[in-house]
């Protein structure tokens, strides 16, 4: 039997196939390359399309057992989502839509899919438990927050197994560097100020030092991308034993604010690495930290790579390595 990946070139989904197959999986991917790499993939089979392709559902269906589904194709992007909801509700809600009504045409009962923080908003409570109140601050995190409503009554009316795993901030690359992080434009924290440590950027820009905490810079709960790829694993594993839908956050349940990010960065690379103040960038909640204990309790989640310096170190070896990305 195989899982199909939906997804799988990207960040989150490539290192997810990667761990996958490590474990022995048989695994496919099914990816359009809009923003994914196909040298991400390392050789896994590759179906180019979209998930709202039927027609392509309906061949990859039959002509593989498939028994499982992890679902990461969605854009991702705050800002454009912003800018641009429709395109987020298309991409992320009719195509996931599609993908379902497949699976249940094939008899494909079990999907891990790829939720996130941002369905929470701006928290009430720190650290934010899976009970806490949704409230979506911007149209990315109400696409992901309406797939997880899909998901429940699609568990109801039938029988689609669901685990939703609610990311914080993903980070860090493969430990042994084969493959990383490679967003273009880049708009991720971590490897931006990568970036600026390589000279490929003047200074990183800090965006708003006057929130509400130690230091006026958002906290964010990093989390290695790898010990993200372990959960769906394990989330896969549990569908399968127990049969049941839930959801699930990650995070290491531990803060770092933007400047204790950048002086991790300055500490791994040895680098000087300059930083200027910037206005707030719209939508960023200025404390997002997970509590983990259900998954840790319920799926035996480890995190292996619980530091931020581990997580930095990781992408530094892959950036430095890789300067234009997956780009030769
Ligand atoms: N930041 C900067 N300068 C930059 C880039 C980012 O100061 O050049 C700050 C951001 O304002 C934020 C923190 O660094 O406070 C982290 O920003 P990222 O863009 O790396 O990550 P986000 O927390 O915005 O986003 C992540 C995921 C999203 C998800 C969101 C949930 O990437 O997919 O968490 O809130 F929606």
């Amino acid at each position: 039997m195989a899982i199909l990946v939906t997804g799988g070139a990207g960040y989150i989904g490539s290192h997810t196939v990667l761990y996958l197959k490590e474990q022995g999986e048989d695994v496919i991917v099914l990816d359009d390359l809009s923003k994914g790499h196909h040298d991400a993939l390392m050789g896994t089979g590759l179906y180019r399309g979209t998930v709202g392709d039927k027609k392509l559902l309906d061949s990859i269906f039959t002509n593989h057992r498939i028994d499982a589904v992890i679902h990461f194709a969605a854009s991702s992007l705050v800002g454009e989502s912003v800018n641009d909801p429709l395109t987020f509700y298309e991409n992320n809600v009719t195509e996931t839509c599609c993908l379902l009504q497949k699976m249940n045409e094939h008899h494909v009962k079990h999907i891990v899919f790829s939720s996130t923080a941002a369905v929470y908003g701006e928290p009430k409570f720190i650290p934010i438990q899976e009970k806490d109140e949704t409230m979506p601050a911007n149209p990315y995190g109400e696409t992901k927050h309406a797939v997880e409503k899909m998901l429940h009554w699609s568990d109801q009316a039938y029988g689609i197994k669901s685990i939703s795993l609610r990311y914080f901030n993903a980070a860090g690359a493969d430990p042994l560097g084969r493959i990383g992080e490679d967003h273009k434009p880049e708009s991720h924290l971590i490897p931006i100020v990568l970036e600026v440590a390589l000279g490929q950027r003047e200074f990183v820009k800090i965006f708003g030092n006057d929130y509400n905490t130690d230091d006026g810079t958002c906290v964010r709960d990093y989390i290695h991308v790898m010990d993200l790829a372990q959960a769906h694993y394990l989330a896969v594993q549990k569908l399968k034993k127990t049969n049941e839908s839930t959801i699930y956050n990650l995070g290491n349940g531990q803060g770092f604010s933007v400047k204790q990010v950048v002086d991790a960065c300055r500490n791994v690379t040895g680098l000087f690495i300059g930083s200027k103040p910037a206005p707030r960038r719209g939508g960023d909640p200025a404390t997002l930290i997970a509590s983990s204990e259900k998954a840790r309790d319920e799926l035996d989640w480890l995190p292996q790579y619980p530091e931020l310096e581990t997580m930095v170190s990781h992408a530094w070896n892959w950036h430095r390595h890789h300067k234009n990305g997956f780009n030769r």
